[in-house]
Order: C-alpha cells, then structure tokens, then sequence
C-alpha cells in the first residue's frame, strides 16, 4: 500500500512552523467527518474504481485497434492529463520510438497549435492512424479544431474513415451528434464524472488499455485505496492547515522520472477544485526531482515560508546503474544511492529549515499503485474542497473562459 510520511509536518520535527499533536488531531478527525459527508451521496469518480465489467469490456474492444501502428489521442485538461500520466507513468520512456511492435504508438494532442499538429501530421501516415477523440461536452474548440482538420485528412487519404475514429464523449454536444449521424465508435464519460476526476473512466481506460496497461489491475489499485483511507484524510488536513497558516503554496515534487507527469495532472485537480469564491486557492506548483533541485531550491530553501512541499518516491525498482569509477566518491556506488540521497537530503535540508515536507512512498511503479495514487489523490482533493466549503466538483471560471473565447470566434455561446 501506498504511505504518506507526513513526519516533517510536525512540530515535534520543524518547531513553530509544524502543526501541534492537538491540532492535527482535530483536524484529521474534520477531514474524516467531510469524508463521511461525501460518502453518504458519493460523487462519479467514487463509483469507478468498482466497474471492472467496463474494464474488461475496453480490454476486448482495444484489440481490434492493435493493427494500427498508431494511436493519437486528441483531448485538453481532464480529457488529457491522465492519459499523459498513466503513459509516462507505465510505458518505456521512448515507447515511440522503440515499440512499434504489438501495440501501437500513442501521440497525445492537447493544445491548439497548428505548429505542433503539423508536425505530428507529417510523421504519420494516416491509414495506419486511429484516434480517439475525448471530450465530455463534445464541444472543447481545441479538440475539436484537431479534429476536423485530421477529419478532413482522414476523408482525402483512407478508404473507410469512420473506422479510424473512436470517440469518448458525453451524452450531449457536437460529438456525440457527428457519432450518431455517422456511426463512429463511442465510449461515454459518465455524467457524474467531471473531467480532472475521469482517468478511471473509459477516458482514461481506452488509451492505457491500448497500449498495454492493465487497466483491471490500475481499478484494483484504485478499489483497495478505500482501505487506506487515512493517507488521503492525512494529507487533506496537512494541506488544509497549512494554507490556513499561510503557506499558500503547494510545492509536489515526484522524484522519479515516470511519476512526473502526475505533477501536471495534480496541478489541474488541485487549481481547478479548490481555487474558488475569491477565498480559497492553494496554488499548486509542479517540480522534479532531482532537476529542479538545480532550478528551484534556493527558492524553496530561503524564500519566503509560504509553500507545503509534496514529495512522491518509489524504493521498488530493480533498475539501477553501478557506477564504477573508483577513484570518486561515487564510485562503487549506484545512481539510485544518489537519486535516494538526493532526495532524503532535500527533505532534511527543508526540514531543518523549518519547511513542511511529506512524502508519499509507493512500493513500486505498476498500474496497481498508479490507481491507487491516483485515486487516493482524488478523494484528498475532495476531502480539502469539503473543508474549505467549497464545491471541489465544479469550474466555472473554466467556462467563462471558454464562452469569451468562442464569443471572439463569433459563436455566441458554446454550443
Ligand atoms: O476538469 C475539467 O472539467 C476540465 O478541465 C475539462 O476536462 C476540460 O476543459 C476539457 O473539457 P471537455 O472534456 O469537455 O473537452
């Protein structure tokens, strides 16, 4: 199981800036009682790690799409990052480059710069090219603008389009409408499933399933988290007293190259549900270890006190290099020594500095774990917003931007 090492939190380690035994007490009891509150009407994302039968159903379904050489997945915000996340999480590094064997090669479309659709279009060749298209409004422009400019790709240079498409999307909006009329592929999003809480969902399900993850395994993960509720009860109530204390920042830093992309992603969950009504607003911030020791540091070491620090770690990984230049200090050790030691160094550092740091340890790299994280995240952000009183489920100043952006294109309003 996955745990949180919240120690450099405590007064007892970090003095005055820590939180006290009393308090932290108290205020794991509120984060447990807000966890009751939203278990007694449990939104989406809380009924997903239990639908195993949609798991294997996708696990069938995606080896119909193993014969294409290429998967580009076309999504932004919640209909992209966990894609990105569970990729970088749980395939090679360069998959793209040296994987063109059983499963397909996934490219992931999330912006609106025609530069950088482009050049994905010229390394491509389209009739070896299926794509699934995410969005839960079926109307985000920027997926939809790299839609129809492959659509129209797609007419000109394959002989069956349709069968190069594959939608997920929900009930209403301009994709579901173009799905129906033209009989394209569609998986739903469910409705009760906002975007940055759906990586469990077929948004997330389909990619990870097509390029070789097991997806019943990444459920399970997330499903047995329900038995380690205390590590996202912990880690609400350290956030949320801290921001109270005026650390108003929130430092999550992976140290591990594959669990990098969950920064990006806790980013969207943490900025998207708990910065509302002018009051409440932790403003996340992602750096890697050991990267932006040489970049960030300084900063964190004797800048203001105004930031919580997130570190996440793995110990069980085979992989290691043994570094023999004996003449070194490095010598006869391995990189993962310095890698560790990079690490426990910049927690004590921060820690006799008198900066709150945690750290969550996951065993090892796997879908499992990658659920269980992922979903252990989710419920802490929604145990944060409860405590704060503020609604974790919703954006709206997300579609105001959308509706002024669309107003400038002439659409008065999104459709
Ligand atoms: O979390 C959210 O709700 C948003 O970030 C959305 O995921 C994002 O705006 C994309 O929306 P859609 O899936 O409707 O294209």
């Amino acid at each position: 199981m996955i745990e949180l090492d919240y120690r450099n939190c405590l007064a007892e380690e970090i003095g005055s800036e820590g939180i006290s035994e009393e308090k932290f007490f108290s205020l794991k009891k509120h984060a447990s009682g807000e966890l009751e509150k939203i278990k007694k009407n449990p939104p989406g994302f809380m009924k997903l790690p239990l639908k195993f039968d949609n798991a294997r159903k996708i696990k069938e379904d995606v080896k119909k799409y193993r014969k294409f050489k290429n998967l580009i997945v076309v999504g932004i915000g919640g209909s992209a990052l966990g894609n990105i996340t569970l990729k970088n999480m749980l395939s090679h590094t360069y998959y793209n480059q040296d994987r063109s064997g059983s499963f397909p090669n996934i490219y992931l479309l999330d912006n609106a710069d025609p530069v950088w659709t482009l050049e994905l279009s010229e390394i491509i060749d389209l009739k070896d090219t299926v794509f699934n298209v995410i969005t839960k409004s079926g109307s985000t422009a920027e997926t939809l603008s790299n839609f129809f400019f492959f659509l129209e790709k797609l007419k000109k240079e394959t002989k069956n389009w349709k069968d190069h498409l594959v939608f997920t999307t929900g009930q209403k909006g301009f994709l579901r409408e173009f799905a129906s009329s033209n009989e394209i592929k569609t998986y739903p999003v469910p409705e009760d499933v906002g975007g940055r809480y759906s990586v469990l969902s077929e948004v997330g399900l389909f990619p990870a399933a097509a390029v070789g993850v097991d997806i019943e395994s990444l459920l399970e993960g997330a499903a047995d988290a329900e038995e380690n509720e205390h590590v996202p009860i912990t880690y609400a109530a350290l956030q949320y007293y801290f921001y109270k204390k005026g650390k108003n920042i929130s430092v999550f830093m992976p140290y591990s190259k594959k669990l990098e992309s969950t920064a990006d992603w806790f980013r969207q969950l943490w900025a998207e549900s708990l910065g509302k009504n002018e009051k409440v607003g932790p403003t996340p911030v992602k750096a890697a270890g050991t990267t932006d020791q040489h970049s960030q540091l300084q900063l964190y070491m004797e800048g203001p006190k105004d930031k919580v620090y997130t570190f996440l770690s793995t110990k069980g990984t085979s992989a290691d290099i043994k570094l023999n230049y004996d003449s070194h200090f490095l010598g006869g050790k391995t990189m993962r020594d310095l890698f560790n030691a990079e690490l426990e160094g910049t927690m004590r550092a921060l820690t006799e500095a008198g900066r709150p740091n945690m750290n969550f340890e996951i065993p090892e790299i796997d879908a499992y774990n990658a659920g269980e994280l992922l979903y252990q995240l989710e419920m802490a952000c929604a145990i944060t917003g409860y405590m704060f009183g503020i609604d974790p489920f919703n954006q709206p100043g997300v579609e105001v931007g959308k509706k002024l952006a669309y107003e400038i294109l002439g659409s008065k309003k999104e459709e």
